[in-house]
């Protein structure tokens, strides 16, 4: 195998040597080859095709307006300055060379900041067959801007984006493709998402568009990721114990309003329902107001209303038993 190695060795510093005679400079010749895009002319873009797995949702900042999972970026292209004949050499058509040694596409996540893009191990290997196809995969851990919507919380659906485009070379150097199709990526990222916390994948689209900077046009491939929150341990923390306090405080209008012992009941309610509030806040967004917030102050407000019906009503009745005349039929049967 080492000679093996060699002979691409060989290949790639006769690529050196093309280049330095090409550029006609002494400094270049110093320059390593995996410095240079490996075209054989320059005019010809590279194509470099890009595939992702999403292997796990991790969390969705609400404040910060970010999404952080984990990719395994998948990126091919071809080198023209690689190749050997298998049947010369052992039948061997497939190397592993650390990608240390190799040009390297500059793909990045656009909406990531470029730090957390290269929170990527180093030292890692690609695959280089024998028609001088590489295949590159890294895991990568994306902390990247999404435009979250929260007024349907806990009920909420997200569409983030994934937009890869080269750092630097524009379309006439570089040209980007996909070599699987999108419902292959989301049937792998199914299979393979590992966490089963709150978010759940619902399904990934693409588009592609090419970006325009001043007068550089860069390619670029968008992924709209659509993930769904699991609403089960909100419906049970916030919305079940909301739902029963009301509840019970519609039905302590059948207590009887004589008895003086309405209003301390709707006040320790009340009181119940503040403590709740204070409770669950932390499960609430910290940031926006989704619609369940508007509800829980709709309760309070309607626990409040109902209070001071009770208060009223006692007050007639203590009019109503004290002084005379005495209460019209209508109102004694309207009120009590
Ligand atoms: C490089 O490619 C361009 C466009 O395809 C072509 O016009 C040019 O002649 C090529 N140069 C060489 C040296 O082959
Ligand atoms: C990229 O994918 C296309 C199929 O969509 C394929 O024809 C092409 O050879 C691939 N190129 C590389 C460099 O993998
Ligand atoms: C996400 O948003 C993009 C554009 O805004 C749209 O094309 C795509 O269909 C959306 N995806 C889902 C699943 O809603």
């Amino acid at each position: 195998n080492t000679l093996h190695i060699s002979h691409i060795h060989l290949v790639l510093v006769s690529a050196v040597v093309c280049f330095s005679y090409l550029f006609d400079t002494s400094v270049l010749a110093e320059v390593p080859e995996k410095a240079f895009r490996p075209v054989i002319n320059y005019s010809i873009p590279t194509h470099v095709n890009i595939s992702f797995t999403l292997s796990a949702i991790l969390e969705v900042d609400v404040r910060l307006q970010l999404l952080t999972s984990f990719l395994w970026i998948n990126l091919m292209w071809d080198n023209p300055f690689i190749s050997w004949n298998p049947e010369e050499c052992v039948e061997v058509n497939k190397l592993t060379v650390s990608a240390e040694n190799l040009w390297l596409p500059d793909i990045f996540i656009v909406e990531s900041n470029s730090m957390d893009v290269d929170r990527a191990p180093t030292g890692l290997s690609a695959y280089v067959s024998s028609d001088g196809r590489i295949k590159y995969d890294r895991p990568v851990r994306v902390t990247s801007i999404c435009n979250l919507d929260i007024f349907y919380f806990p009920f909420d659906q997200q569409n983030c984006t994934f937009t890869f485009t080269s750092f630097l070379y524009t379309v006439d150097s570089m040209l980007l493709g996909m070599d699987k199709e999108v419902w292959e990526i989301t049937a792998t990222s199914h299979d393979i998402i590992q966490t089963q916390g709150e978010w759940e994948l619902l399904g990934i689209n693409k588009a592609t568009l090419k970006m325009l900077v001043g007068s550089n046009v860069y390619d670029q491939i968008t992924f709209y990721v659509a993930i769904r929150r699991r609403p089960f341990l909100y419906v049970i923390n916030l919305l079940v114990p909301s739902g029963f306090l009301i509840a019970i405080d519609a039905f302590s209008f059948f207590l009887p309003a004589e008895s003086e012992s309405r209003a301390p009941f709707k006040i320790t309610l009340l009181l119940g329902y503040n403590v709740f509030l204070l409770l669950m806040n932390e499960l609430l967004p910290a940031s926006g107001t989704p619609l369940i917030s508007v509800y829980f102050a709709l309760c309070l407000s309607l626990m409040v209303l109902s209070l001071l019906e009770t208060i009223f009503i006692t007050y007639l009745l203590h009019l109503a038993t004290t002084q005379p005349p005495p209460m019209p039929r209508w109102l004694h049967s309207l009120l009590l």
